[in-house]
């Protein structure tokens, strides 16, 4: 070992020993004939400091610039009264700099990789992704995310679950996304894909015994990508035999639990559990953020008499939906507040966004403030009582298609929570169970809401004649409004999972296909099993208070699924593509440029 110990690490308990350390160099300060240099390593930095006695030492560091990677030899002290410093590990000593071996040189980088680091694009900190990852802070994020893979696996280990890998160049395994293709050589035309989870296979596990199965798993899928969406991402996976949805839903709190316990001292209470119908109804998402206490209520039958054609179209649609969001003490929202809200709900689809601001409610109509009130006049008390409003308040209602309603105001609630620092708690876990099986396309067919092998409740024969009201087996894990975790009970049954295919509309001959593997699995004692998967990156991004995905993956994607570092996707040259049978319809950009 070149070192004897990390930079950061230091403390007091190594005072008056001599320490060698590895690192680069964070900063490099000049003070009047003594140099300070800040050095780094992976667990912090240390202040090291080099005076004109070490004549060697001295014109060593006299050369350095920021990133050069360092060997230092020298002792350790403790810093004069009033330099010390309280934000670091390392801040109550210094080391007094003996010898420095110049191990690497670095040419300026692109961008500062300390305190003066600040409006650097994202494109060009992915593009220098092993620079960027050098600073304190994705270090640390990195560091944390290590402690939770490695708390997961010990978890797991404790629980009996056996860790299983599963196939990256497999068939289509449907979780509702694109898939990306990967080309055959060997059988030219037809293509692998990466898997979107390692749904059917762990399944398959389960029937071939294995009982309970983890896997810390990467996952692949092409759709548009957010900020808590990549697309390569990295699930915690788990399946299990012989264990009911309350069993399953026990042991995934258990760990969330231990995670935020060890690694934040957070302690949870048992997570509540809401209905998908419970939430789709008082906070239009099924995701809620609890942190934020406003409901929203139901108000359409109110209106089916109304004038104002906003309110009356909805409350009369079947798939319409008008629903009140009443913020308490928020009637001194300014005009243009308003109208960025408006802005807000528009990116969602909404047409406008009505309120009510109740000034004084003993003077009946005349102590509202409204552009809407004089259209709804005959119901408009009744309106306010349903609500609850009382003076000072504000009203916002939706009106519209139930889906564009549910997005805009549940998004809206949200948005204003925050704005309004309603926050009750910091953090907010919960399950929400009893999702739908089914939700209708626009083209008026059935999909599944989780994938096609998630069991229904209830009877086939109750599934077939009312898909629309069928429930499924079926759990997501939510903290502070985003899904960190789904599963379900899985069909066991070959007569189900034919019936769950026929109400999807996927015929026998496809079934048989694409699936005819787990379709003869299901014949030979497939134990009753169900399991869920964490989405890893979305959890440690929560947890580290990140505001995206890609802070906590080492190397990302770009928001259009490129990679800045290696460039890729990248043209493949056209032997590699004679190779695998492929000709291109358009020729690549770089080519039809020189054409
Ligand atoms: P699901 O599709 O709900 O379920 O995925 C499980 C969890 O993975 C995370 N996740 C993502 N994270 C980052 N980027 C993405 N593109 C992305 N997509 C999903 C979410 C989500 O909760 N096979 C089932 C699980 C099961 O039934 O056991 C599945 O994949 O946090
Ligand atoms: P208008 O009659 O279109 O000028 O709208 C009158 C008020 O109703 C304005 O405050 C609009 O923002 C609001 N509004 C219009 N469409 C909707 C809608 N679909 N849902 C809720 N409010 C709306």
């Amino acid at each position: 070992m070149m070192r004897t110990h990390y930079c950061g690490s230091l403390t007091e308990a190594q005072l008056d020993q001599t320490v060698t350390l590895c690192g680069w160099v964070h900063r490099r300060r000049d003070h009047g004939g003594v140099i300070f240099l800040d050095m780094r390593d992976r667990e912090g930095l240390v202040q090291v400091v080099i005076d004109p006695d070490t004549p060697e030492a001295f014109a060593t560091a006299d050369r350095a610039r920021s990133e050069y990677v360092l060997k230092i030899k020298g002792y350790v002290r403790k810093r004069y009264a009033g330099t010390e410093n309280a934000n670091m590990v390392s801040g109550q000593i210094e080391v007094l700099a003996k010898e420095i071996e110049t191990l690497a040189v670095s040419e300026t980088p692109p961008f500062p990789l300390n305190d003066e680091f600040s409006n650097v694009s994202e494109e060009n900190r992915l593009k220098y992704r092993f620079l960027d990852m050098r600073r304190p802070e994705m270090q640390e994020r990195m560091v944390f995310r290590s402690k939770v893979t490695s708390l997961i696996r010990n978890y797991m280990d404790r629980n009996g679950f056996l860790d299983v890998e599963t196939p990256i160049l497999t068939r289509a395994t449907p979780e509702g996304a694109r898939d990306y293709l990967v080309p055959s050589r060997t059988q030219p035309g037809s293509f692998f894909a990466l898997p979107q989870s390692p749904q059917l296979f762990k399944q398959l596990l389960m029937v071939a015994g294995f009982d309970r199965y983890y896997q810390i798993a990467k996952c692949f899928r092409d759709e548009d990508l957010r900020a808590d969406r990549q697309p390569e991402f990295t699930q915690i996976d788990v399946e299990t035999s012989f264990m009911s949805d309350e069993d399953i839903m026990q042991m995934m709190e258990g760990l969330t639990v231990e995670l935020f316990d060890t690694m934040l001292n957070v302690k949870f209470d048992k997570f509540p559990r809401m209905t998908y119908a419970d939430a789709m109804r008082d906070y239009a998402s099924d995701k809620p953020d609890l942190r934020i206490p406003l409901k929203l209520v139901d108000v359409a039958d109110l209106m089916q008499e109304v004038e104002f054609k906003v309110f009356a179209g909805p409350a009369k649609d079947p798939k319409g939906r008008i629903a009140a969001l009443r913020v308490p003490g928020a009637g001194e929202l300014s005009r243009g507040q308003i109208d960025e809200y408006t802005k807000f709900v528009g990116i969602y689809g909404a047409k406008g966004l009505a309120y009510i601001k109740v000034n004084d409610l003993s003077q009946g109509v005349a102590g509202l403030q409204s552009p809407i009130v004089k259209f709804i006049e005959p119901i408009v008390l009744q309106l306010l009582e349903r609500v609850g409003a009382e003076n000072g308040d504000i009203v916002f209602f939706g009106a519209d298609k139930a889906k564009v309603v549910n997005d805009a105001m549940g998004a809206l609630r949200v948005k204003i929570g925050h704005d309004l620092k309603l926050a009750t708690c910091e953090w907010a876990p919960m399950w929400v169970v009893d999702f739908p099986m089914f939700e209708e396309t626009d083209d008026g067919k059935w999909t599944s809401v989780h994938h096609p092998f998630t069991l229904p409740k209830g009877s086939v024969e109750d599934m077939k004649t009312n898909p629309g009201q069928a429930l499924s087996v079926a759990y997501d894990m939510v903290l502070n409004g985003t899904e960190i975790g789904g599963g379900s009970l899985r069909i066991y049954t070959l007569d189900m999972q034919k019936a769950v295919f026929e109400a999807l509309g996927i015929s026998d001959e496809e079934a048989e296909d694409k699936f005819s593997f787990l379709l003869d699995a299901l014949k030979y004692g497939a134990p009753p099993h169900g399991g869920l998967a964490f989405g890893l990156d979305r959890l440690v991004m929560l947890m580290t208070g990140a505001n995206s995905i890609r802070e906590v993956i080492a190397f990302p994607k770009t928001k259009t699924a490129e990679c800045p570092l290696t460039q890729a996707p990248a043209p493949v040259d056209a032997n590699q593509l004679r190779d695998l049978g492929i000709r291109l319809r358009e020729k690549p950009k770089a080519e039809a440029g020189q054409a």
